[in-house]
């Protein structure tokens, strides 16, 4: 896999596993223009690698995975060039890692704020470390969630609690953040990168094909089309390779290799 030169990104890879670290510690990994495009433009290269089956993002240093958006750099904005950051966001990042036909796991390993909760929600899944702190504080810069916060939020943990999240601007621990299923699970800091590891080996040793059309039925999941993407789907997949060599090894009593 080729390392691209990125200024606020760090891309590591091990086996069919890549690691994208956001690297902005003077801002404790804040999101501007550049990390967004660096951001959007790793998650479009590593979805055309072949190699690569599973991706983790994280935040470096020990504080924070993302504190949101750049507030320095939105400060001054004026309401069409707020709305055209929100929508850049939306259309180039957040729906494309949404969209993505690789997995994507958010890797939570501190603060997750505003748009650093919002860019842990576009992600499939997401684990947290014991210290990390999760919330849209964006109500007390009198804004919103600019990144799909609104939305998102409201289909991990409910219309009541994703009010409450917003309203109030609370940070949530780990431990209420798992018990409202924002994440999936926690674990001590030193354990966060190593559990999340495991969990991408286990998904990179299944069908990369199946894994894809699976994302795309998930997101489809309480719309109109749904079921019936899951149907094409579920047909497609027949007569793909993957379903030949899985089911074959089913069959032959082995373990698939795809
Ligand atoms: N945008 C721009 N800069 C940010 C930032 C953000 N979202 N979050 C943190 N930073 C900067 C700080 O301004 C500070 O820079 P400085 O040293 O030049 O002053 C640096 O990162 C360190 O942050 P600091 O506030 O000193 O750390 P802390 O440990 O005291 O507090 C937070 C950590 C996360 C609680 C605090 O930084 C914070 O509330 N950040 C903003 C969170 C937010 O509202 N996000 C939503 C944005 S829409």
């Amino acid at each position: 896999m080729e390392i691209l030169d990125y200024k606020f990104l760090q891309l590591s890879t091990e086996g069919h596993i890549a690691i994208l670290t956001i690297s902005r510690p003077e801002s404790l990994n804040a999101l501007n223009k550049d990390v967004i495009q660096e951001l959007t433009y790793a998650m479009l290269h590593l979805e055309k690698d072949e190699n690569c089956r599973c991706i983790i993002l994280t935040g470096s240093g020990e504080k924070a995975f993302v504190a949101g958006a750049d507030i320095k750099e939105f400060a001054d904005f004026t309401s069409e060039q707020a709305s055209q950051l929100a929508k850049n966001g939306h259309e180039n990042l957040f729906n494309v890692i949404e969209n993505l036909t690789t997995p994507v796991i958010a890797a939570v390993n501190g603060f997750a704020l505003g748009g650093g909760l919002e860019l842990a929600m576009a992600c499939h899944m997401r684990f947290a470390s014991e210290d990390a702190k999760l919330g849209l504080p964006e109500v007390t810069l009198g804004i919103i969630p600019g990144y799909g916060g609104t939305q998102r939020l409201p289909q991990l943990v409910g219309k009541g609690r994703a009010a409450e999240l917003i309203f109030t601007a609370r940070m949530l621990d780990a431990t209420t953040a798992k018990y409202w299923g924002l994440v999936n699970d926690v674990f001590a800091k030193e354990n966060l990168l190593p559990e999340v590891k495991k969990i991408a080996e286990k998904i990179s040793k299944n069908s990369p094909l199946a894994i894809s059309k699976a994302i795309a039925c998930i997101n489809q999941s309480g719309k109109e089309f749904g079921f019936q993407l899951e149907i094409t789907s579920f047909g497609e997949l027949f007569e793909m390779k993957d379903k030949k060599e899985g089911v074959s090894a089913f069959l032959d009593k082995r373990k698939p290799n795809f």
